[in-house]
């Protein structure tokens, strides 16, 4: 049984009598314990698929349209009050803005304890205990001193650490890191994703990982979705997709990484540019910058095929 099971989820923006379709009928599933990496270039709707989930979309975005089962409950026709108790309980999120998440006034250890409050209706004492604790658990030896520290004095990566801290603070079933790591140098970048590896080990918690940089999922979770144009392109188990990408978009972008099409390690970026989504093509998205197009990817847009056990494309090449 599946923790999260997105169903043609839609979500648009509408603009000037324009419709922007952000999420177009992207369906995924995470189970239990699974880090599910959510790949693809700026634009292409990750942020827009996680806060869909979170129902957080704001005006001129909308859910249009989908189903977001989330242990056993479609979230999409929760109340808003119901929607809350999943927020920040159940579903935990580092949101893509390090900075603006954090408060620079209060010190970091509060901001922790307000959250270990609002959520867990404990008393300031006892939340300032599950701080420590917490504060420990994201890798800090000193929590002492940090929880009376605020936002500027820390680094990039320990401001990452205390928003970890935050987004697992009610114990949730699943967190939604969106591009956690961007920001950060790579020796950090690393220190962060064994963090956020040990922290689902170390539970029965799930994650949604959010990425532009496909690398990172090379040693890192279970599953992958490359997602472009707002739509899924493909999705399949981390070891299969690295061995076999099946969607010329990720053999592009594989490419782009490691230089396996020519074969050096030469950089090979993928011709052409992403469409604006209000502009998309005809047919395949991705058919202006595919190096296999056929005529009828002109024409028609190719469905959600599974091509073996969990290993979907889209694209009609299969
Ligand atoms: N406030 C907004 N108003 C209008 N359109 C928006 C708005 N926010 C997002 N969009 C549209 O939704 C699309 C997806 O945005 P989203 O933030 O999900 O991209 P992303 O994949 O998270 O990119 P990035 O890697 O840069 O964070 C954008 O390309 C844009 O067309
Ligand atoms: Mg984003």
């Amino acid at each position: 049984m599946q923790l999260l099971d997105v169903t043609d989820l839609n979500t648009s923006f509408f603009i000037d009598g324009k419709v922007i379709h952000a999420v177009d009928r992207v369906s995924f599933s995470v189970s239990k314990g699974e880090i599910f990496g959510l790949v693809g270039e700026s634009g292409c709707g990750k942020t827009m698929t996680a806060l869909s989930v979170m129902r957080l979309v704001q005006p001129p975005g909308r859910i249009v349209k989908g189903q977001v089962v989330f242990e056993g409950r479609d979230l999409l026709r929760l109340s808003d009050r119901e929607m809350e108790g999943v927020r920040g309980d159940r579903i935990g999120m580092i949101f893509q803005e390090p900075m603006s998440a954090l408060n620079p006034v209060f010190r970091v250890g509060e901001q922790v304890s307000e959250a270990i409050i609002i959520h867990k209706k404990v008393g300031k004492k006892e939340a300032k205990g599950a701080t420590m604790e917490l504060l420990r658990q994201v890798g800090f030896e000193d929590p002492e001193k940090r929880y009376a520290q605020y936002p500027h004095q820390l680094s990039g990566g320990q401001r990452q650490r205390i928003l970890i801290g935050i987004a697992i603070s009610c114990g949730p079933s699943l967190v939604i890191a969106d591009e956690p790591t961007t920001a950060l140098d790579v020796a950090t970048e690393s220190q962060i994703i064994n963090l956020l590896q040990g922290l689902v080990d170390n539970s029965a918690m799930s994650m949604i990982f959010i990425t532009h940089n496909l690398n990172i999922m090379r040693k890192f979770g279970q599953r992958i979705g490359i997602m472009y144009a707002g739509r899924m392109l493909e999705q399949s188990s981390v070891d299969v997709f690295f061995k076999e990408p099946l969607h010329p978009y990720s053999k592009g972008l594989l490419s782009s990484i490691y230089g396996l099409m020519g074969n050096q390690k030469r950089l090979t970026a993928i011709p052409g540019f992403v469409p604006r989504l209000a502009e998309l093509p005809r047919g395949c998205t991705f058919h202006p910058r595919c190096p296999y197009v056929m005529p009828v990817c002109r024409e028609e847009e190719p469905v959600m095929k599974e091509i073996g056990k969990g290993q979907w494309v889209r694209c009609w090449l299969y």
